[in-house]
């Protein structure tokens, strides 16, 4: 079905958004290759994995690595570049460079990253403590930027200061055109349960689209989260990896050993792709890992995948598991 005939779920400001399942951005895993995959699943959006707006502002170009994340397939459609900073006007003029360089869709702010180093100084969930400062920078961003800006928050910075609905209401008064929502606190880490019904919360609060966000598991928490928050989007983070039939609602359990190996062997071909024979093998095992995760006999491949340097042999351990091992 191509997009003409089909209904958007939600609109960020002008730009439909033809699904209701998004992959959330996560460094080391939501790369071009395996967002591109999820796409074809059914992630309704492309979120790039977090940027700093330092590496971005680097004089000549940005480095190796910063250039690979901002890479995106021909296949991902809404292409939303995430970016981190405590600067200000750092923050605004490395968006400002990447619309001039980049092709994107949507400029995604991020406010809730709670590794330390980053939060400490202000930036990702360190944001949530400076609601003036979010103001300022939401509002310079969308005067400067044609594309939409967006944001992705927590709860707040711990359970004492849960400034959630402020921060959503300062977002949308400041222009942003979606919000999405990891329902922790930067103190709760990925610890504890997300809070839904803070999400429901910011979904009665705003008017502009809500992302719903923390402990999607499964095909039927998409359904679940939905119905409890009225969210209009389910991103799922950390349930995807290993798994992008959770973007069709399929459930993994489900998948034919066939069907198994043949896109695991296709997401390998394209992450070597990406990344170089000899480190895209390296990287692709934390993939491999989380694909052959609950069946038995993974400890064993898993094993043997973390000695294996040569990608035949890595292909025929993952065949050999497919047929032996997965086909009860
Ligand atoms: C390994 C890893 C890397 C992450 N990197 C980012 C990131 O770059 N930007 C971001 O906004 N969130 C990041 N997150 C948070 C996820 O987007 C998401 O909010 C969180 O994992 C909760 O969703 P889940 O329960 O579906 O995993 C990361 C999470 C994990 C586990």
């Amino acid at each position: 079905m191509n997009n003409q005939t089909r209904v958007p779920k939600f609109f960020v400001r002008e730009i439909p958004i033809y699904g209701d399942v998004i992959l959330a951005p996560m460094d080391g895993y939501s790369d071009a290759p395996f967002r591109a995959l999820c796409v074809e699943f059914g992630s309704a959006m492309s979120y790039t994995e977090f940027i700093s707006a330092e590496s971005l502002l680097h004089p000549a170009v940005p480095d190796a690595i910063t250039q690979r994340k901002l890479r995106f397939d021909a296949r991902e459609r809404v292409r939303v570049v995430q970016i981190y900073g405590h600067d200000e006007d750092k923050i605004v003029q490395a968006a400002q460079k990447l619309q001039d360089q980049q092709a994107l869709d949507i400029l995604d702010l991020n406010m809730g990253c709670s590794v330390r180093d980053i939060a400490a100084r202000g930036a990702g969930a360190g944001m949530l403590r400076e609601p003036a400062k979010i103001a300022r920078i939401v509002a310079r961003l969308t005067r400067v930027l044609r594309v939409p800006v967006t944001a992705k928050i927590r709860l707040g910075w711990d359970e004492r200061t849960r400034n959630y609905l402020e921060i959503a209401r300062i977002l949308e008064e400041n222009g942003a055109a979606l919000i999405a929502v990891h329902a922790r606190t930067k103190a709760q880490g990925y610890g504890g349960v997300a809070d839904w019904s803070a999400i429901a919360e910011i979904k009665q609060a705003v008017k502009i689209p809500v992302l719903g966000n923390g402990d999607v598991k499964t095909v039927a928490d998409i359904a679940r989260i939905k119905s409890q928050t009225g969210c209009d989007g389910v991103m799922i983070g950390r349930a995807a990896i290993g798994n992008p039939w959770i973007f069709a609602r399929q459930e993994r359990a489900r998948i034919a050993p066939r069907e198994w190996l043949a896109v695991v062997k296709r997401h390998l071909a394209e992450h070597l792709e990406f990344y170089g024979a000899t480190r895209g093998l390296i990287l692709f095992r934390k993939h491999a890992y989380r694909y052959v995760q609950g069946e038995p006999g993974a400890a064993a491949l898993r094993h043997a995948l973390m000695l294996c340097n040569d990608v035949r042999e890595f292909e025929r351990l993952l065949e050999e598991f497919a047929v032996v091992v997965i086909k009860k």
